[in-house]
């Protein structure tokens, strides 16, 4: 049984969708758990912490224990200030759930810069500036699980999704080194690529599929990945039953010499390189440029 008891969890962005499903959960199996939620649109216009709020209130209610915080996760002050209260409340913070996101979708020819930056800000900044708060805590507790949130879009690319794939790639990028970092201070970070019904795909998904892909289905791997027994460096999908685990592969290609290095060797030997056969996932980027340099046969 995977339990939270004396684990204090920030979830942001928790005020509905996913993120409010897992600080439910969370505090259903035991953890202390502050909701945060700027409260705003789907394309992150607008602010009240009534969201967070109602499910801070949701989860006392049921007998958990749980505070609301309404700060934007781009505002450093207030990160600050939420790390702050619950350090205040309960001496310590173990989890931490970067989930907090906008929508600004077009196709790249009819995107502004400003709506690019945006989406950006929030996913990317927002998860750096929570991370960053905790971060140091979570290093001298010796102690620290910290979910990041991608997307299908930024793993494989959606059309009309240039801002938010390139912001959602960039976390599973944030993640791969702190997890890295992390690792000898206890310290374990995870993505998560959910798929579910909430107000960001209520129009994007067909009806029928939105029935059964509830944030219930994608909650269990998340609570997963900020567990005890979590693992590091992972990408994790969930949805609608499915849970599947995303890589990013490296092929054995091929190794020429010198007077070999020609664009005409690439045409020519594409295939070959592009192979799947015997394709690796590198354990760092280091590792990966190791195995190139030794002509990995
Ligand atoms: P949602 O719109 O219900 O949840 C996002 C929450 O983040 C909202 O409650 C919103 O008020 C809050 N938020 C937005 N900007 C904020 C800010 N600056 N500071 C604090 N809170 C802020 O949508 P959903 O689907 O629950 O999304 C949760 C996460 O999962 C997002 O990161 C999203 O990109 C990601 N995701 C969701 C998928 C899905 O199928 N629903 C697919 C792939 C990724």
């Amino acid at each position: 049984m995977i339990r939270f008891d004396n684990r204090v969890a920030i979830v942001t962005g928790a005020g509905g969708g996913l993120g409010r499903r897992y600080a439910l959960d969370l505090a259903a199996r035991g953890a202390r758990v502050v909701v945060n939620d700027l409260g705003g649109s789907r394309d992150g216009s607008g602010a009240s912490s009534a969201m967070a709020e109602a499910v801070a209130e949701e989860i006392r209610a049921l007998g958990g224990e749980a505070i609301a915080h309404g700060t934007s996760v781009t505002d450093e002050a207030g990160v600050a200030d939420m790390v702050g209260e619950a350090l205040g409340r309960w001496g310590q913070v173990d989890i931490l759930i970067n989930n907090a996101g906008i929508l600004r979708d077009r196709t790249f020819a009819k995107m502004t810069i400003e709506d690019f930056r945006a989406v950006v800000d929030v996913h990317l900044m927002g998860s750096v500036i929570c991370t960053k708060a905790v971060w140091e805590r979570m290093r001298e507790q010796a102690y620290g699980r910290i979910l990041m949130t991608t997307s299908s879009t930024g793993l494989y690319g959606n059309f009309g999704q240039a801002n938010y794939g390139a912001a959602k790639l960039a976390l599973v990028g944030l993640m791969k080194t702190l997890a890295l970092e992390g690792q000898k201070y206890g310290v374990k970070v995870n993505t998560i690529a959910p798929l579910a019904a909430t107000r960001m795909t209520e129009d994007l998904l067909p009806p029928a599929l939105l029935e059964k892909m509830g944030p219930e289905t994608v909650s269990p791997a998340a609570l997963y990945l900020v567990s005890e027994g979590a693992p590091t460096g992972m990408v994790l999908n969930a949805g609608g039953g499915g849970f599947e685990a995303s890589y990013v592969t490296l092929t054995r290609g091929i190794h020429v010499a010198a007077d070999a290095m020609t664009p005409e060797t690439v045409a020519a030997r594409i295939d070959e390189i592009c192979s799947r056969d015997g394709e690796m996932v590198p354990e760092t980027g280091a590792a990966q440029a190791q195995a190139a340099l030794a002509g990995r046969g």
